[in-house]
């Protein structure tokens, strides 16, 4: 647990002994009177400040901090993180349009990720004018051009390289080996970039590479940029220059404990990126994701039973793996707090939703301070990848989420009810 200066790593906690769990200044108990459980909360002051170490950690270099999308895609979250300055990842049409939604003047600070970009997406992309495609494969690039000569819009395009750099990590989220699907072999860039040069419906403006997500070390990151660089270099002198390096996201938080200094984590990031770029003056594109938002949010349950089944204890929670899957998909760890801690013997418990699934759980044998009915529990670290991949199974509405604001709270979704859920089925069969 932590307190809530700026250096703390969560915005999560107790203000003065009985006072509850809060969010900043916002007491989590009375927004769950409020909203209802299961609730999404997040600090916007916390994201603010994580985008600030990013952009203040760079601020020797031309550098556009474009946020990651699929992290948490609240447009109030986009909207917030716009107004600061960022720009966005995006990996679908949808994507674009949220940011769009968001922030309307933003078009030119977007990069579109991502190894399917159908036609569709393509041209939507390039009538708004985003600022560049990070491509795929050669066939996505062919595709591109296809789409460029239809619409007579040139299009500015990064190769994705796969720079074969292990990043150790989930083996789910790693991406930037061989035998990934994600970029083009780096070996292959030099060739590529040449192929396309005399092509006037494309413009080789960058270069880019994500070698995956929570990725805790910085050496990655270094090693990747040093093979992107070199080629950099080869493309200079073969005369195609560029305008851009993207350095992608991945940079993991600390999801135990309550000691992370994610400025420090920020400048070593830093450090390991600019010593891979000496040299290199032009623009460095960032997609951090996780980062800016993981450690922003909770999400915020109802114990509804206590129940023992032989030798173990199950604190069944209102909250489910719909509403946050990370540890059933990776098996993740997330701190979970009670919003009142009661005096107690901590006991070891099971966690778990309601959802027909024994994969539906949030932690186990986790040693916890006593639970009973009725009682609230925060789960840390929820802000990314929590709400971004929840779904309705078992007909399940999602949760509602709330921003923090200074003093202020603010409703930024609604939960779902059961007729947004039947709304889009057809069911009546007509003879
Ligand atoms: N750029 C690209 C091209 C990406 O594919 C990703 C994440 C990011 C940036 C942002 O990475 P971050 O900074 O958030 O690590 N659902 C998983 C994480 C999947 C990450 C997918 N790509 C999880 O909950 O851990």
């Amino acid at each position: 647990m932590t307190s809530a200066s700026t250096a703390s790593p969560r915005p999560f906690h107790i203000p003065q002994p009985g006072s509850g769990l809060y969010c900043g200044a916002v007491s989590l108990g009375k927004l769950a009177r409020q909203f209802g459980t299961p609730l999404y909360v997040y600090s916007a002051d916390q994201i603010l400040e994580r985008l600030r170490l990013f952009q203040q950690a760079f601020a020797g270099h031309d550098t556009l901090v474009c946020y990651a999308v699929k992290a948490n895609s609240a447009l109030a979250i986009l909207a917030l993180l716009a107004q600061h300055g960022a720009g966005f990842d995006i990996v679908s049409g949808g994507e674009l349009e949220r940011v769009l939604a968001a922030a309307p003047d933003s078009a030119g600070r977007v990069v579109f990720s991502g190894v399917g970009k159908t036609p569709a997406e393509m041209d939507f992309a390039l009538e708004s004018g985003i600022l560049e495609f990070n491509v795929e494969s050669e066939a996505e690039l062919e595709l591109l051009a296809d789409r460029a000569r239809r619409l007579k819009r040139k299009a500015r395009f990064a190769l994705r390289v796969n720079p074969d750099v292990f990043a150790e990590t989930h083996p789910y989220i790693s991406t930037g080996l061989r035998e990934h699907k994600f970029g083009i072999d780096i070996r292959r860039g030099l060739a590529l970039y040449k192929s396309v040069a005399g092509n006037r419906w494309l413009e080789a403006h960058g270069i880019s590479v994500h070698i995956g997500s929570q990725i805790r070390s910085a050496d990655p990151f270094g090693a990747a940029l040093e093979r992107v660089h070199r080629l950099v270099r080869q493309l200079d002198r073969a005369g195609i220059p560029l305008c851009s390096i993207d350095a992608g996201g991945g940079l993991g938080i600390d999801y135990h404990g309550g000691s992370f200094d994610a400025a420090a984590k920020v400048r070593e990031y830093a450090q390991a990126l600019e010593n891979a770029l000496d040299g290199y003056t032009g623009r460095l594109l960032l997609e951090p994701g996780r980062f800016l938002v993981a450690q922003a949010g909770a999400l915020l349950a109802r114990v509804l039973h206590v129940k023992r089944n032989g030798s173990k204890t199950f604190v069944i929670t209102d909250a489910a793996m719909n509403d946050l899957i990370r540890p059933a998909l990776y098996q993740a760890h997330h701190e979970i707090v009670p919003v009142r801690p009661r005096a107690g013997k901590p006991r070891v418990v099971d966690v778990v939703g309601p959802v027909c699934e024994s994969g539906d759980f949030f932690a186990r044998d986790r040693s916890l301070a006593p639970l009973a009915p009725g009682d609230l529990i925060a789960l840390l670290d929820a802000g990314a990848y929590g709400m971004a991949q929840s779904s309705n199974y078992n007909t399940r509405p999602r949760p509602a989420e709330v921003l923090v604001e200074g003093r202020k709270a603010r409703l930024i979704r609604r939960r779902e009810t059961i007729a947004d859920l039947l709304a889009p089925e057809i069911h009546v069969i007509e003879d």
